[in-house]
């Protein structure tokens, strides 16, 4: 169907139809319903008549293929106009394959996986007959206090757009041609706008923070996934210098519209429509409706403040029908661009191949590549690490040893029986090994602590798996203080006084306070939730089948009260300067350093590498000019590795306090044992631009200095 089709289509829908189509509905509410016309529980507490329900225009949650083919099949039957629903659902990192949680991916820096995990969300997804997903998540978090630091890639923007960006063109592919590649599906950035910088980390808490901060920060992402054309955009629950962002016009319309140039669909998130009312600036729900659609608020998300209420402003002239119109023919748009006009069940029925596509073998191997490049190691005393397959009698215990909850939030579709234990991992890779376990990481009883001694205490190593349980992440789960459970630390404590080596692995959604584990842990594995591939991933890194390469995409603060602390700060007036460690009235904690316990970018390895040879084209460029900038990096050590090679720049003097270093640019590469490569960047004047006073993006004529590195201690630079 061509737009001009579109066009006469609209013309012919009522405005009852038009508001039908900016409804969202679970697929609750078509259980046996436009079949047999029943209206009970929550259609009719939500006024949900069946009327309404012909006449919705898309569905949220439905969960396969057949659920989707009967649903859309009994809805078209009905619909007047013939106009199909469109399914969305959260595929957040994998629908039946899990892949490791996105601040894990954050922690490969590898773009190209990245790309991989969305695309195969997408294959099973889009099998199981979805059409939409509510991903990628792109909210810039430097709180790990926020439950949904798990679901972002991390503190810094530049990585933030490089992972949004592949997320979207992985599960997008060319975004002009969905109608014909049912393979893939729209993707839709949230939530729109600073929803990660909720204050003091709690959950749906106030948003404030300067216009600078905004552009500069938090943007980036959010733009990156829309010029990589994501179609569509979710709304934040949060205000936005004081409005909420579903109902802020100047977010929405100036920003989002006409500065971004976004012109899909936005959606608000769950029953934010509503929500604004209780923010307090909306009085009930038809201010509520009447906010939202004029900030261009297309679909709202299950409340049903527009269907109760827009009907008779139009009709009373509060509303102009033209901004109805606009929204629908967003909606109508989207429909068209992935092909359900054309075919409303986008290839799958009649289709039963396209169910072999999900959680297939190559689709698990791939997950369990990524979940292996995530894993950071952060401590290895010793050497300790890798432990080699054979010979050592090996003790596996703690709370995550033997429990296939490894999956992480935000993975609702994931099976825990199909994930793969840290148990049968290990068992799979190493010959001996003796397990005790635990049954709740929040309670670790004196019995299991009594046991997992008991088998401890003859072993040559121990593999202590602990962390956090996978809802202790994840949207409404923002915790005070980031510690283990406190229960935890006994059962560290005794271990430890085996005196044996222990590695430890952590298994968590978000960065935690480190002390009493890093010290009681001679090596420490950050494996985050790594999906359904798990125990094997854990097992490769532990065993030195993977060199860990990970890092980390977001500061590990030293402890809770340090929050937010993350690595490209501004400068202060009074930096805490080493040199003059005397010095009293300088920014600085009196009871804790400055930096965190361990910062962005940090990741060891089990091999070496050198840096040598920081070449740059010239010392000066003008707007004319690209700079190239090289280095060369050499495995030094006796294994092949994966390293990040990371471009940071400073900007010595702005027009406003300039961070201690922003990153520009960054790579990953593989290289053997002895092996040396020329890793090249090109920086243009582009990349020194920045938000002054006035909000002009501009650079300034003057002196930069440029790190290349891996991972930069802040040494250069003090707060
Ligand atoms: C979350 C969104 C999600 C939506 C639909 C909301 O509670 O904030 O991120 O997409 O639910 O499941």
């Amino acid at each position: 169907m061509k737009k001009i089709e579109l066009g006469e289509l609209l013309g012919q829908m009522t405005v009852s139809e038009k508001v039908g189509q900016l409804l969202q509905l679970a697929p609750m509410f078509y259980k046996g319903t436009i079949t047999e016309g029943e209206i009970t529980g929550p259609m009719a507490e939500m006024g949900i008549t069946t009327e309404v329900s012909e006449n919705a225009g898309s569905v949220l949650g439905s969960t396969t293929a057949s659920e989707m083919i009967a649903i859309q099949e009994a809805y078209l039957k009905t619909n007047r106009l013939g106009i199909p629903l469109i399914f969305m659902a959260d595929v957040v990192h994998g629908y039946k394959t899990i892949f490791p949680i996105p601040l894990a991916i954050g922690a490969t820096w590898d773009v190209e996986l990245a790309e991989k995990m969305a695309a195969i969300s997408a294959k099973e997804a889009t099998a199981a007959g979805l059409q939409v997903t509510f991903s990628p998540m792109v909210d810039l978090v430097r709180d790990p206090r926020w439950g949904r630091v798990m679901e972002s890639t991390g503190e810094d923007p530049h990585l933030n757009s490089a992972m949004a960006a592949s997320f979207v063109r992985g599960y997008q592919g060319n975004p002009d041609e969905l109608a014909e590649n049912h393979e893939k599906m729209a993707a839709c950035v949230k939530h729109f706008a600073a929803y990660g910088a909720a204050e003091a980390g709690r959950e749906y808490n106030t948003v404030d923070m300067s216009m600078r901060e905004l552009y500069q920060n938090y943007l980036p992402a959010y733009t990156a996934a829309l010029e990589a054309g994501s179609k569509l955009v979710m709304t934040a629950f949060n205000v936005v210098d004081g409005v909420p962002a579903t109902g802020n016009e100047w977010l929405m319309r100036d920003v989002l519209r006409d500065e971004l140039g976004f012109d899909g669909v936005l959606i608000s998130d769950w029953g934010a429509v509503k929500e604004i009312i209780n923010h307090g600036t909306a009085a009930n729900s038809v201010e509520a409706a009447d906010v939202a659609l004029r900030a261009g608020v297309d679909i709202e998300m299950m409340t049903t403040c527009y269907l109760e209420n827009l009907e008779r402003l139009i009709a009373d002239g509060a509303l102009p029908v033209g901004l109805l119109d606009e929204a629908v023919m967003r909606i109508l748009e989207l429909k068209r661009d992935v092909g359900l006009f054309e075919d409303p069940y986008r290839g799958l029925k009649g289709d039963v191949d396209r169910q072999q596509d999900i959680l297939s073998v190559e689709h698990r191997e791939v997950a369990r590549e990524i979940a292996a490049d995530a894993m950071v190691l952060l401590k290895n005393d010793g050497d300790l690490l890798p432990l080699g397959a054979t010979g050592r009698k090996m003790a596996l215990v703690g709370p995550l040893a033997t429990t296939q909850d490894v999956l992480g939030a935000w993975s609702w579709l994931g099976d825990m029986k199909d994930a793969v234990s840290i148990e049968d991992g290990m068992k799979a890779q190493f010959d001996q090994v003796d397990v005790a376990g635990a049954m709740d990481t929040e309670n670790v009883t004196e019995a299991e602590i009594a046991e997992m001694v008991r088998v401890a205490q003859d072993a040559d190593v121990i593999v202590l798996a602990l962390g956090e349980s996978a809802n202790r992440s994840g949207e409404a789960n923002s915790i005070a203080t980031i510690r283990l459970p406190e229960t935890q630390y006994p059962m560290i404590d005794a271990i430890r006084a085996l005196g044996k080596p222990v590695v430890t692995v952590l298994f968590n959604g978000r960065p935690l306070d480190l002390h009493g584990l890093i010290e009681a842990s001679d090596a420490l594995v950050e494996a985050w939730f790594p999906g359904t591939e798990a125990g094997n991933a854990v097992a490769d890194i532990l065993s030195g089948r993977v060199n860990p390469n990970g890092k980390l995409p977001m500061s590990f603060p030293y402890t809770t009260g340090q929050i937010p602390v993350y690595y490209n700060h501004l400068r202060t007036g009074r930096p805490a300067d080493a040199a003059d460690a005397q010095e009293h009235y300088v920014s600085q904690y009196i009871d804790i350093p400055n930096q965190p316990l361990f910062d962005f970018g940090f990741g060891l390895s089990y091999t070496t590498f050198a840096y040598s040879n920081l070449e740059l084209s010239s010392d000066t460029i003008t707007k004319m000019d690209t700079l190239t900038i090289s280095v060369t990096v050499k495995n030094t050590g006796t294994i092949a590795g994966k390293e990040i090679v990371a471009l940071y720049v400073q900007d010595i003097v702005g027009k406003v306090s300039r961070p201690c270093k922003e990153l520009k640019r960054f790579t990953k590469i593989d290289l053997a044992p002895g092996e040396a490569v020329v890793v090249t960047f090109n920086l243009t004047e582009e990349d020194l631009r920045y938000y002054k006073p006035n909000l002009d993006f501009t650079s300034d004529p003057g002196d930069f200095n440029v790190f290349i590195g891996t991972h930069l201690q802040a040494a250069f630079c003090l707060a």
